[in-house]
């Protein structure tokens, strides 16, 4: 198999095994793409496999979508970058603001990680404070920052590195509480006044998805307000993925004080990311406040032009796009056994077989679900030729190209 040939290679080239990121390390060799449009990717095997993997989230339009792609060409005729400012940043952001009341303002960066080390720079930087809470087994990307903490540790007062060359002193400024646990939270900030910031995935993407329970996002925002600590909305996932104006923050009626976006708002593809949020917050980033970032390829024309143009399109389309989606999803859902229907979750577009009897409320109680047993699914699904992230705590998505074709393919394969 050509694949397997790659990956013999890849492994004397690439560290981690021959990936560029670790969860693309499926055994016994991950297949390559070749080529890839609408739902489907082509492998260099010669296989054809319906997605639902999607670049992890960001392909909402699918593969190579004409509306993109057009943007994308006609962006190369006029160069791909500038050093300076250039007014599609200002288009991408007046969609932002329009579509989301908590934002105010927009910084672009290159990637969702790179928006979270700068949101919580920011909010270190306006509170004065050292520490951030965030909830177990929610993923903010692999930077320094004090995000990488070993989700579902047993310590949820006081991290430790989940990664050698983290140092424990700016992780040991990293509180955790589990998802929809307000008791925690409350319990948290009534013993400690060193808190900036309370970051969380609204909904947990990196889990699964797991959904929050009635009220949860309420009561966080009633909390984190009462102790005068700033709710930063990570929504690389969410954004848009929900519907127009969200992202969870307008589905749920919340409004956060900072909000992270990626994933969509390139497009689909192009790599982006975003810090937002009040203006009162974003005005101490540098050179205009003390609060420094800055990026060569941040805000390039190239990742604008794809976003404006799927933003444009998801806008077009608003009804009747998020609404065909959120049936396919339910129409996968509606297709299996009864003894696996339990462990069926899905938000939107967002979906996912839990191998549990219930779908789970927390990191812990994803963590509880048979994990051989997904494996032997998801080699099922792969020989039915669908690809699904290849975890039990990914997220599956579907995107606007999947036909009816493709959802009954999905949901036949599941048996
Ligand atoms: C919720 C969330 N935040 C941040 C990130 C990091 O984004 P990126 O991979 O673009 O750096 C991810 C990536 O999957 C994510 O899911």
């Amino acid at each position: 198999m050509r694949s397997e040939e790659l990956f013999s290679e890849a492994q004397t080239l690439i560290p981690g095994g021959g990936v560029s990121s670790p969860v693309r390390a499926i055994k016994p060799y991950p297949f390559y793409t070749r080529k890839a449009a609408g739902s489907h990717l082509v492998t260099e095997d010669g296989e054809d496999l319906i997605d639902c993997c999607l670049g992890y989230g960001p392909l909402i339009l699918g593969h190579a979508h004409p509306a993109v792609r057009e943007a994308i060409c006609s962006c190369t005729e006029d160069g791909w970058l500038y050093g300076t400012p250039a007014e599609k940043e200002l288009t991408l952001a007046r969609m932002l603001v329009a579509d989301h009341p908590s934002v105010d303002m927009v910084r672009f960066v290159s990637s969702g990680s790179e928006a979270t080390m700068a949101a919580i720079r920011l909010a270190r930087g306006f509170t004065n404070r050292e520490d951030i809470i965030k909830i177990e087994g929610g993923f903010h990307g692999a930077h320094d920052g004090g995000v990488l903490i070993k989700a579902g540790s047993g310590a949820t007062t006081m991290g430790v590195p989940d990664s050698a060359g983290v140092i424990p002193d700016v992780v040991k400024h990293t509180l955790q509480v589990p998802y929809n646990d307000t008791e925690a939270l409350s319990a948290l900030l009534e013993n400690n006044d060193n808190v900036a910031a309370f970051i969380l995935e609204p909904v947990l993407g990196n889990v699964g998805p797991v959904l929050p329970d009635e009220n949860y996002l309420a009561e966080v925002r009633k909390i984190t307000e009462e102790h005068d600590v700033l709710l930063i909305f990570d929504e690389v996932i969410t954004g848009y993925r929900l519907g127009i104006g969200g992202g969870a923050q307008v589905k749920y009626g919340i409004t956060p004080d900072l909000t992270t976006f990626g994933k969509i708002i390139g497009g689909g593809g192009l790599p982006i990311g975003c810090f937002s949020g009040r203006r009162d917050i974003m005005a101490l980033t540098a050179p205009a406040g003390p609060v420094y970032q800055a990026g060569t390829f941040s805000g390039n024309p190239l990742s604008l032009s794809a976003g404006i143009a799927c933003l444009q399109y998801l806008r077009n389309n608003r009804g009747g796009l998020y609404q065909m989606l959120e049936e396919n999803a339910r129409i996968i859902g509606e297709s299996l056994p009864t003894n696996k229907v339990g462990g069926f979750v899905h938000l939107g577009s967002m979906f996912k077989l839990f191998f549990r009897k219930t779908p789970p409320r927390d990191y812990r109680e994803a963590k509880q679900s048979d994990t051989e047993a997904f494996s032997v699914f998801w080699n099922k699904m792969r020989k039915a030729g669908i690809f699904l992230p290849p975890s039990q705590f990914e997220t599956n998505f579907l995107s606007v190209a999947h036909t009816e074709e493709d959802v009954a393919a999905i949901a036949g394969g599941i048996f």
